[in-house]
């Protein structure tokens, strides 16, 4: 994989900033987007656009192929067995939330068991909270590891005949760990409950196959894995999508509407209520095909390799603390230098071209677990390269001097 090249296909990267090169290193929060993306958009709009599902004109049947194209696409992507399980969201937080308020209440009863852990987003705590507020369920967590890794030992003690749903994220956004979903996916179910995964930081980096996880449900975000903003995936097992109610009512997702009581079309679209969000998934079918055609392993690989090359650099600056594991197979690096207040340390590095992240991360609970009230962090993806981290490393070491 040459990071150079597919750099090239980035335009938004090929500026200056503040009178420096650009270096993004914040694509853990939202990525960019190649130009075959941007493309696909434009030609959405210019040749194909019209509401889906309903028109009987050319447009109309353009339309409704790319979308629904695109769901095909996401399907084989993630290794789904079925389009009927793929609904398009609004993103992560949405596909969490649907799950929360969709399939949480009718499973959960006083005293019922939620299983997370510290370190999620809050996209995918708030959602949990909620429903153990709303149901009298217990919220439990699964504890960490001091290099904020989870054991299996601790899941083992912590889920039990008592817990109905366990959510973990894939990859952590603060952390980089990869947690072991599949495992506990296999203990969640052994106790009868169903597992949920936060794909938000997995699903871009890495190749993901939901029937090998045997995850019941599986959600990520279309934008942090170079397609536009506000289109994302719940991916659901059929008979558990079967089994919920919709979560939005009107046009779109109904069969036959009466005066008193109506009826839903099937999967998909029973939860697709409303226009869908046909140019953002038609962008992320554009983006996978993008992503594939360089290959999942091979930006694993590149990212890895950058992710190593980037501790070692960072643990060379002096008076750097670098949080989590030193082992890291993602490019995910959340780090404080010395008591410089990590907004400061982010302004500073902006002033020189660089664009990292500060602040707690959506991540409160694991700020307090790290005993930080925020950090920095840099994340890395496909167009990223050795000389990004050289850069970034540099304007630490000014970062330093500046503030003396
Ligand atoms: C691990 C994780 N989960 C959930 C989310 C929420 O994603 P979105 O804001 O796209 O819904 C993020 C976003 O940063 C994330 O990193």
């Amino acid at each position: 994989m040459n990071a150079e090249l597919i750099r090239e296909q980035f335009p938004i990267l090929h500026q200056e900033i503040n009178g420096h090169p650009l270096v993004y290193l914040d694509s853990a929060a939202t990525s960019q987007k190649p130009r075959a993306v941007l493309d696909a958009l434009k030609h959405y709009y210019e040749w194909e656009n019209s509401n889906v599902h309903r028109g009987v004109h050319t447009l109309g049947s353009r339309a409704t192929d790319a979308y629904e194209g695109a769901r095909e696409k996401v399907a084989r992507f993630i290794g789904a067995a079925r389009t009927q399980e793929i609904i398009f969201t609004r993103g992560t937080t949405t596909s969490l939330n649907m799950v929360a308020s969709a399939y949480g209440p009718a499973v959960l009863q006083e005293g019922d068991e939620i299983v997370i852990t510290p370190m999620e987003h809050h996209s995918n705590l708030i959602p949990w909270q909620q429903l153990a507020i709303r149901t009298g369920a217990t919220l439990k967590y699964i504890p960490l590891q001091p290099d904020g890794n989870i054991a299996l030992e601790d899941a083992e003690k912590t889920i039990t005949d008592r817990t109905k749903i366990v959510s973990v994220a894939h990859v952590s956004n603060v952390l980089g760990v990869v947690n072991p979903v599949k495992e506990l996916a296999e203990i969640a179910h052994r106790h009868g409950a169903v597992m949920v995964i936060d794909g938000a930081q997995s699903t871009p980096h890495m190749k993901v196959n939901v029937q090998e996880l045997d995850c019941d449900f599986y959600a990520f975000s279309g934008h942090k894995m170079c397609a536009p903003t506000g289109i994302g995936v719940l991916y659901g097992k059929k008979h558990l999508l079967e089994s919920m109610e919709p979560i939005e009512f009107g046009g779109e997702m109904i069969d036959d509407v009466g005066l008193y009581e109506s009826t839903w079309k099937e999967l998909p679209w029973k939860f697709e209520g409303g226009t869908p969000i046909i140019a953002g998934a038609i962008g992320l079918g554009a983006a996978i095909d993008f992503l594939q055609e360089i290959g999942m392993d091979a930006i694993h690989q590149h990212e890895t390799k950058l992710a190593k090359y980037a501790t070692a650099k960072l643990s060379e600056i002096e008076g750097l603390t670098l949080y989590g594991p030193r082992e890291r197979e993602v490019g995910l690096l959340t780090f404080n230098l010395q008591d410089i207040h990590p907004h400061d340390v982010a302004t500073v590095l902006d002033a020189s071209g660089v664009a990292i992240r500060a602040g707690h991360h959506c991540c409160q609970p694991l700020m307090r677990w790290l005993k930080a009230s925020a950090t920095a962090r840099a994340s890395l993806y496909l167009y990223n390269t050795e000389q990004d981290i050289d850069r970034l490393a540099e304007a630490l070491v000014q970062t330093k001097e500046y503030f003396g």
